[in-house]
């Protein structure tokens, strides 16, 4: 892998992944990854932003095989895909300092057991010249750690914005150029790892609105030459806005449940309520979470092992609890053998989500006549309070 050019005092530096199928022991990708690191040459000076994955740092430093000195090595986030190869960078450049936010000193040490005199931190909106080049760096916390910063370059009019505004895809593109897919992608990246921290991006958006760039350079995914539409993706996607949309993650053992499911997704659709179902025994939870972006219910569906959900229900409803989505409502169908504390055990495991529970329809074996109308009350229930929320 050769450094890619975006400028003559720009180039891509990073590392593409293309096999890994799974981050963080949990998180499906599709698509693959990248680790985007970037070199900038001022004048003067000369700064590495971020570096790559431990496992890929070969290629990182195949790149910097002729980059005889490194003056400055901007660390925009701890986490280990762009961190990790940090010790042998400061290793192999021993002249260099590292930067990073206040936050992301302790985390650095921590994490990697760096020589603490070589770890400085920089402020939020503090700037540093390297010549005729100037990073500006903006802390943008809670992109999914709380010590991320973004670097500004005023003269190139780059942002490089780290875990902000990047996806998970492993291309040979270095821009995303208009491709709805990228922004496909970055939806999923988004509903991930961020949304559990909405507000605060709505702040981070704010914060960056006075930065005149034409480029955002992320640590993962193609690089937006046309930032505006992932702008505007990300200000639809944090802001209060809800769709008419219902999200039901289920399973169903021996048909009881996807019945009722599938007689409540018809009965949504009658009513002129958008539907998703996810069948958990097969479905990729990256899919599942990018739904719950902006679905204003969710019908959980499952059917009941001992007294309690499925415990497959249970893990789903535990991430859902986890990746705070803006939901409004909710609700509980399924069914069970001889007993069932499903519902109340599912309403244990989701405080986070500030819903409204419109209901619960639970059958004893298979659903008869009285389930269908139960279910058909709910569809009912479902399309008058979208309409409420709409206004
Ligand atoms: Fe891409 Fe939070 O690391």
């Amino acid at each position: 892998m050769k450094p890619r050019t975006i400028s003559d005092r720009v180039q891509w530096v990073g590392a593409v992944d293309w096999n890994r199928r799974l981050f963080d022991s949990l998180i499906p990708l599709p698509d693959g990854t990248s680790y985007n690191a970037y070199l900038v040459r001022g004048s003067e000076k000369t700064a590495l932003i971020d570096a790559v994955d431990p496992a890929l740092q070969h290629l990182l430093f195949a790149q910097l095989a002729d980059v005889p000195q490194i003056d400055y090595v901007i660390s925009q986030h701890a986490e280990q895909d762009h961190s990790g190869a940090l010790p042998d960078v400061l290793k192999k450049y021993p002249g260099a300092k590292l930067l990073c936010s206040s936050k992301a000193r302790g985390l650095l040490l921590e994490h990697l057991a760096l020589p603490e005199d070589r770890v400085q931190t920089v402020e939020d909106g503090e700037t540093l010249s390297l010549g005729d080049r100037t990073l500006q760096f903006v802390y943008t916390p809670w992109v999914h750690w709380p010590e991320t910063m973004s670097t500004y370059l005023p003269e190139e009019k780059i942002l490089f914005s780290c875990d902000f505004f990047g996806s998970h895809l492993a291309t040979s593109d270095l821009y995303a150029g208009g491709s709805a897919y990228v922004i496909e992608a970055a939806k999923r990246y988004y509903a991930e790892i961020m949304m559990p921290f909405r507000t605060v991006i709505q702040k981070n958006l704010q914060k960056l609105e006075p930065l005149d760039f034409n480029m955002i350079a992320p640590s993962h995914g193609p690089i937006y030459d046309q930032p505006q539409s992932i702008l505007d993706s990300y200000r639809d996607w944090v802001s209060d806005r809800v769709s008419n949309m219902v999200v039901i993650p289920y399973i169903s053992m021996h048909g009881s449940t996807e019945m009722m499911v599938n007689h409540l997704m018809q009965a949504l659709i009658e009513r002129e309520v958008g539907v998703q179902k996810f069948d958990l025994s097969v479905t990729d939870i990256g899919k599942l979470a990018m739904s719950l972006v902006d679905a204003a219910t969710i019908v959980i569906g499952t059917p009941t092992v001992h007294v309690g959900p499925h415990p497959v229900v249970y893990s789903a409803a535990q991430l859902a609890n986890a990746i705070r989505p803006k939901l409004k409502f909710a609700a509980v169908i399924g069914s069970y053998g001889w007993g069932t504390k499903a519902v109340e055990q599912i309403s244990g495991l989701i405080p986070n989500l500030k819903v409204e529970v419109l209901g619960a329809v639970m059958c004893k074996g298979l659903p008869r006549a009285e389930s269908f109308a139960a279910l058909n009350e709910l569809a009912g229930k479902i399309r008058d309070s979208h309409q409420r929320v709409a206004g």
